[in-house]
């Protein structure tokens, strides 16, 4: 896995979606994810990242999937959780990034769009609900003077999982884009994870539409897995010896913003750390 994602790093500090594959802020998240999650993660995959994203910062504050083109609410959230789990996210304009992403929520269907003038769809309730938790913490990171909102993350969690649960649930189960789109599992995945973001506020307190049994659990915002599991694999690579490739001693661990953010969010739930 090491010796892949080395392939896949390109000068300009990037990352190829795959072998000859095209270069775009997608690989980034995708490659920073993993090797945090595999405890991997070292200075010389991280090497020109951050430069590498905040090229893509457009004039309107979100991010493209490449430098020179249109901010889009997929590739802001791949770029801002990649610089997220490295602890870089202060390489962007957070302020320009927040006024950006609060103007995606759509006040009619109460879904985000991914950009301007675009319509509403269930997927981004994960990639632009994800984005303000992500902010939140790290402007909290930074250390900088910002008055943080406690219970919620600058946008509506009520109509977002009205969206979803009223407009986007098919009669067969799954769930869709919007309405006249049939179900698939990419819209499934991604507006249940956006629902779960949008139930659990920053400091612990819940907003859940409908039934109580419509709750559902928390997930890690870097990797968008349970937090549970997030923290679980910590014990377990902390059981390993250094990570050698090829005769070389690599090391590597994960990424010190993703693991800060776990351990705050941990402590102000007042919940037990694998750590
Ligand atoms: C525009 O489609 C959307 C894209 C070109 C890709 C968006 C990127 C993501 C969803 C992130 C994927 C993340 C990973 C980790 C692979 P469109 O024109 O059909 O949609 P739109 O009208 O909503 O912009
Ligand atoms: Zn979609």
């Amino acid at each position: 896995m090491y010796r892949f994602l080395m392939r896949m790093k390109c000068p300009e500090g990037g990352f190829r979606m795959h072998e000859e594959g095209e270069t775009d802020i997608r690989g980034s998240y995708c490659a920073m994810a993993v090797a945090s999650m595999l405890h991997m993660l070292t200075d010389e995959l991280m090497e020109g990242l951050p430069d590498y994203i905040r090229r893509c910062q457009t004039w309107e504050g979100g991010l493209a999937g490449e430098a020179g083109l249109e901010a889009h609410g997929g590739y802001s959230y791949c770029g801002l959780a990649a610089l997220c789990i490295i602890g870089k996210a202060d390489a962007l304009d957070l302020f320009a990034f927040l006024r950006w992403a609060a103007h995606k929520q759509m006040s009619h269907e109460g879904g985000f769009q991914g950009r301007a003038n675009k319509l509403v769809d269930s997927c981004y309730a994960f990639w632009m609900g994800g984005i303000f938790p992500l902010l939140h913490e790290a402007f909290r990171q930074s250390g900088q003077d910002v008055a943080l909102p406690l219970s919620h993350s600058w946008f509506a969690p009520s109509p977002l999982q009205t969206y979803v649960f009223l407009a986007c649930q098919t009669q067969s189960g799954g769930l869709r884009d919007k309405p006249g789109k049939s179900a698939d599992f990419y819209h499934s995945c991604y507006a249940l994870s956006g629902v779960s973001v949008s139930q659990h506020g920053v400091d612990g307190s819940l907003s859940v539409v409908g039934a109580a049994s419509n709750l559902l659990e928390r997930t890690d915002l870097y990797y968008n897995v349970l937090v549970e599991k997030a923290e679980r694999k910590c014990a377990y690579f902390a059981g390993l010896p250094p990570l050698e490739v090829d005769g070389r001693v690599v090391g590597g661990g994960e990424g010190v913003g993703a693991a800060e953010g776990r351990r705050h969010l941990l402590e102000e739930l007042n919940l037990p750390s694998y750590q």
